[in-house]
């Protein structure tokens, strides 16, 4: 038995120790981690770090394959169908710069007075998405506009 204890004091330790320089980030005291939660959604991103397989999970959220929104409804296949919601290939926003921030932000809050079409865009495309979702999908917007 004491061998035992002892061995699940060593694992605990070693997962204590191996969490390292993550684990002291995510241990920050609640009310600042909730800030920092708000500050990495709003604030800068570096489109430079768009991985591919970023791309690839918001081009399944884009065609509704993961996820329950399509946003292919409204937008099209391609992005670029323009009958009840803008083209989002043409590098022309009605609703933000066309950075990573302003698509994100678009994505997020939706559309609740439309520009050019009589349709509003619900927040998220309908659904809410996770961060994890919302960033992947504003990755595949973005490379639409930016290849
Ligand atoms: C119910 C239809 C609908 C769905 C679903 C939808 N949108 Fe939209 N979207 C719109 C409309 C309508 C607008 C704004 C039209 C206007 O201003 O006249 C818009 C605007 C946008 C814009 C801003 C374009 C600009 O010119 O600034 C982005 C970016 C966008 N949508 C991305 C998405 C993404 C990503 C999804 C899926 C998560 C999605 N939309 C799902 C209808 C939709």
């Amino acid at each position: 038995m004491r061998a035992l204890s002892s061995l699940v004091v060593l694992v605990a330790t070693v997962a204590a120790c191996g969490g390292g320089g993550e684990a002291s980030s995510d241990s920050a005291p609640a009310t600042s981690a909730g800030d920092a939660a708000v500050a990495s959604t709003s604030g800068s991103f570096d489109p430079a770090t768009i991985t591919p397989a970023m791309v690839a999970q918001g081009d399944s959220l884009f065609h509704g394959l993961i996820g329950a929104t399509s946003c292919q409804a409204c937008h099209g296949a391609d992005g670029a169908q323009a009958t009840v919601a803008p083209n989002l290939t043409d590098g022309e926003w009605l609703h933000s710069d066309g950075s990573w921030e302003g698509i994100h932000k678009t994505v997020v809050a939706g559309v609740m007075a439309p520009k050019q079409f009589t349709s509003i865009m619900p927040p998220y495309g309908g659904i809410p998405m996770t961060e994890e979702h919302t960033r992947a999908v504003t990755a595949y917007v973005y490379k639409l506009s930016h290849p």
